[in-house]
């Protein structure tokens, strides 16, 4: 099996290091695996198949040469700044963060959903994934849609604070310690509001439509993923005080009438 040079940029977060875990435990065929994050975690170390592998700092290496696919998570900005550098150096750069999913040139992919879209772009080497409220929704519903075209989509979300990344996560435990202690709860720092025993409805920032961003992001994002535009959707995201896992409630209304065992069955079929 042919063997690749994977890279993880933002290897110390919270979905850097799941990718890391995820990788090991699929046995994915990774011939060396390079990690990258800022400044503050140089010298830190990451297990990796029982090694351990040095954190490289992202704004001091000067060549990406060699590394086949780059998995990035570091935020928006570093993906905007170095994703084109590690697609120039002959990277396939598979993007988590929002920089690139509704640039017109660049595919973006749910596998079980349009893995079809990955030739169907001029690819320059980087393919976006989507918002994770996203992906588990349209992995749901394609299916339905094939078979019975959705016209609308009503979904509300209960998202985890995993979401946020690790400091919110940290948050969260804080306050709930604070408050097993009989302490003051700590004031809210990463979130917009005191998470532990709350349910926020503001994820992102408030746009001038007054949507949020991440539920603008649900709208658009959709109608990328599923190609097709003509597909009304509205979204209200909600943060609640669980670590991990998000749920969603999604109401649709389809052009051809579906039993519900119609549905079970479309859904029984599908993958994922
Ligand atoms: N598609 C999805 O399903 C999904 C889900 C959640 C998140 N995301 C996206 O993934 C990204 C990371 O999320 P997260 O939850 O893992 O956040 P996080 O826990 O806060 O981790 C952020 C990571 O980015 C690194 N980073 C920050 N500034 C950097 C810099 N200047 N240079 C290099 N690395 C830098 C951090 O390194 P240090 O530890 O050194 O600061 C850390 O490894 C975000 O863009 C988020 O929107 C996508």
């Amino acid at each position: 099996m042919k063997e690749y040079t994977v890279a993880v940029v933002g290897a110390t977060g919270a979905v850097g290091r799941m990718m890391i875990n995820v990788l090991e435990e699929r046995n994915f065929p990774v011939k060396e695996l390079r990690l990258f994050a800022s400044p503050k975690s140089k010298g830190i170390k990451i297990p990796f198949r029982g090694e351990e592998i040095n954190v490289e700092v992202l704004e001091e290496t000067k060549s990406f040469k060699g590394i086949d696919i780059a998995l990035f998570s570091a935020g928006a900005q570093r993906s905007l700044e170095y994703a084109p550098k590690f697609a120039n150096d002959g990277a396939v750069v598979i993007d988590n963060s929002s920089a690139w999913r509704m640039d017109p040139e660049v595919p973006l992919v749910v596998p079980e959903v349009n893995p079809h879209a990955i030739s169907k772009y001029k690819t320059e080497g980087i393919i976006a994934n989507p918002n994770c409220s996203t992906i588990q929704m349209v992995v749901a519903l394609k299916p339905i849609h094939e078979v019975a075209k959705i016209k609308r989509i009503v979904v509300s979300t209960y998202q985890s604070v995993s979401g946020a990344g690790q400091k919110a996560i940290d948050e969260l435990i804080s306050q709930i310690k604070a408050w097993c202690s009989g302490e003051p709860l700590p004031p809210a720092k990463h979130l917009p509001q005191t998470i532990a025993f709350n349910c926020i409805p503001h994820i992102d920032v408030f746009l001038p439509n007054r949507y949020t961003k991440e539920e603008m992001k649900m709208v658009e994002e959709t109608k990328k993923i599923m190609e097709d535009p003509s597909i009304r959707v509205t979204a209200t995201t909600v943060r609640v005080p669980v670590f991990y896992g998000h749920a969603e409630s999604v109401n649709v209304e389809t052009e051809k009438k579906l039993s519900v065992e119609e549905v079970i069955e479309i859904l029984r079929k599908a993958p994922g």
